[in-house]
Parts: structure tokens; sequence; C-alpha cells
């Protein structure tokens, strides 16, 4: 049997239990939406800010670049994202600076806020405690506590909804409140679908994981909403799968990595490309996609692509997210790693905190 299908083999493999962690994703998405419903922002409201600057790292970076890509179009303020230690110049006091950092201890994104802070920025901190949480009450900053105990990706719920939403509560952004009822449907639709209980044969989380095992996946998703959802299955493939991956997005790719697959075919071959498509692409981008696919397809193990669903823009990026996420943990069950350690970033973050 598949050890995909053989439920005390998940057991003996994913120590931590992050696959119900995902699983679980429509239920904590309610709770995250719970909990902003709940905060209070009385210290932030009626404010008219310049621009927003989101600060964060890895799993919880991912909330800003998510939500950017889904107000840019609507939204007539700067949106920055900053995954490092500086603030860049142009972030001034009229700014609204939203630290996210799952841990709260996450330090390019503490000294950043530390330079919001200095710069007399308004600042809305989102982590589970921590510095962030500490350095919230002692400036008197609106923070959103939201709960710990998870390893960040793994709380993307949490993390990326409140977010979003608290920007709807001050009035920055106006969230359809369907398009939520639209995501939140269709992820639990897809638990199910994508869960340990339904089998290789009709789980696409298991297929796509079954198809990517062995070779090295490379995500290639358009501009905006699903290039940031190729970066976050990235981030995914590597922590969770622990294999090497890269993404990229188009029209960009074109003017630079499409010809980079000319040589070295020996070492691509045992590549995998995944590219995101949607019904309702431009006919550029379609044509794009198409003539690129046929360009390189000699080179490549496989390109396979993925339907992105969903009706709105929030549906379609949680949804894709949400099989990636699935995916990732079981392609390291497929592998027999534990999903959940990221000994390297401990190691890494260790080292970094020995210089204090
Ligand atoms: C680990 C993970 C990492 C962290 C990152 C920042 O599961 O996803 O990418 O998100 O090291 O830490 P936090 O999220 O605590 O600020």
């Amino acid at each position: 049997m598949n050890v995909l299908d053989d439920m005390d083999r998940i057991k003996e493999i994913d120590r931590e239990d992050i696959l119900g962690i995902e699983e679980n994703f429509h239920s904590q998405l309610l709770e995250a939406r719970e909990i902003i419903q709940k905060s209070n922002l009385e210290k932030l409201k009626q404010k008219e800010f310049k621009g927003i600057a989101f600060l964060g790292m890895g799993g919880s970076g991912f909330a800003g670049d998510i939500i950017k890509a889904l107000i840019k179009d609507d939204i007539n303020i700067p949106v920055e994202i900053v995954k490092g230690y500086k603030l860049p110049a142009f972030v001034k006091s009229d700014w609204l600076v939203v630290p996210v950092s799952y841990s709260g201890d996450t330090e390019e994104t503490i000294s950043a806020v530390n330079q919001a802070l200095e710069r007399g920025c308004e600042v809305l901190i989102i982590c589970s405690g921590g510095k962030l949480e500490d350095i919230g009450k002692k400036n008197n900053k609106a923070v959103i506590k939201i709960p710990p105990g998870l390893q960040p990706r793994g709380a993307i719920g949490y993390v990326f909804l409140p977010t979003y939403l608290a920007l709807d509560k001050l009035d920055i952004i106006t969230v359809n409140s369907g398009d939520i009822e639209e995501a939140l449907s269709l992820i639990k639709q897809k638990a199910k679908l994508y869960s340990r209980e339904t089998g290789s044969d009709r789980n696409p989380a298991k297929k796509l994981a079954l198809k990517i095992s062995g070779r090295l996946p490379i995500i290639y998703g358009t501009e905006g909403l699903l290039a940031a959802v190729g970066y976050r299955l990235k981030c995914e493939f590597n922590e969770n799968s622990k294999t090497p991956c890269w993404c990229n997005e188009f029209p960009e790719l074109n003017h630079n990595e499409t010809v980079g697959w000319e040589r070295l075919k020996d070492i691509t071959k045992k590549f995998i490309l995944l590219i995101f498509r949607e019904k309702d692409e431009s006919a550029r981008v379609k044509k794009r996609i198409e003539v690129t696919s046929n360009l390189i397809k000699e080179n490549i193990g496989e390109i396979v692509e993925i339907q992105v669903e969903g009706k709105s823009k929030l549906a379609k990026a949680l949804s894709t997210m949400y099989l990636g996420d699935m995916a990732s943990v079981y392609l390291a069950l497929l592998a027999g790693v534990d999903p959940t350690p990221v000994e390297k970033i401990k190691i890494l973050k260790e080292e970094l905190e020995k210089l204090n």
C-alpha cells in the first residue's frame, strides 16, 4: 500500500501531526475570523494613512504578500512589503506599519518595527506573543493576539485572515463578505477531498505529491496573486518536504528564465514544472503560457497545469494554496521525512541569538 493511504505509517512519520493542522485549515480560518471580530482596534480607528508597510519573514511574511496582491488594484495608497531589518526611508509617521510574526520573536521584524516606532508611525501588531507583544504593550499599540503552539507556516489562517480583515475594520479597504463565504466554503469542500482519508486514486493533493516525488518542483504563477501563492508553495515545499524548489512569475520569467532552460538537460529532466492556470486569464497570458511550455517542454521531466478554482481572488488564492500546502506534506511523507522540524532555521536563529 502507498504510504499516503497507510494511516499508521502517516502517524509514525508525521510525529507532530502537521497534516492534521493543515487538514483543519477551515476551522483555523473560522477561528481567525472570530479573533478579528473580537479585536479592539480603537487605538487606530479613523486615522488617514499615507501608506501601509507589512513587516514579516517566512510563513508570517506571506500574509503581507497575499494581502498586497489582493488589494493592490483597489487601494489608492502605496503598500510596501518589508522582509528584512530595515524600514525604507519613505515610510514616515503618517504610515500604518503592520508587523506580522507568529512567534513574535523574529529579529528582522523587531528591528524594522523599532524603526517604525522611532519615526512615530502607527503600528498594528499581529503575533502569538514574544517580544513583539511586549513592544506593543510598552508602546500602547494595537495588538491582535493569535493562538500559539503551531509552526508559523501552519498558522497561515491565523496570521493572514485577521491581518486582512483588520484593514476592513479600519475602513482602509472593503472586504466583500461574499468573498469570505466563498473562500470558506471552497476550503471546507477541499478539506475532505485532500484529507488523509481520501485515497490516492481520488485525492488531488496526494496525486500531485506522487507526481512530484523524486523530482525537483518549480512553480510558475502569473504576476500578482498567483505569483504570491507560488512563493508560498515554494516555501512549503522547502520547509515541509525538505526539497529544493523555486518559483517565478509570468511575464517576467519570459525575459530571462525561459532562455535558461536551453542547457543541462540531463539535470533539468529531473525537474517538474507546476503552472497555475485560470479560466479567466487574459489572452496574452494564455499565449505566454502556451508558447513558453512549448519552448521548454523538451528540457523538463513534466509540466503539470494546476487549474485555479474559485471566483473571487480570495477563494482562488486560498484554495490553490491549500492544494499545495497539503501536497507539500504528502511529499514529505512519501520521502519518509517528518514535515514539521525546520532544524536549519532553528540553528540559524540560535547562532544569531549568540550575537546579542
Ligand atoms: C516556520 C516558518 C518560518 C517562520 C519564519 C519567521 O514554520 O514558517 O518561515 O515563519 O522563520 O518566524 P515568525 O513567523 O515566528 O516570525
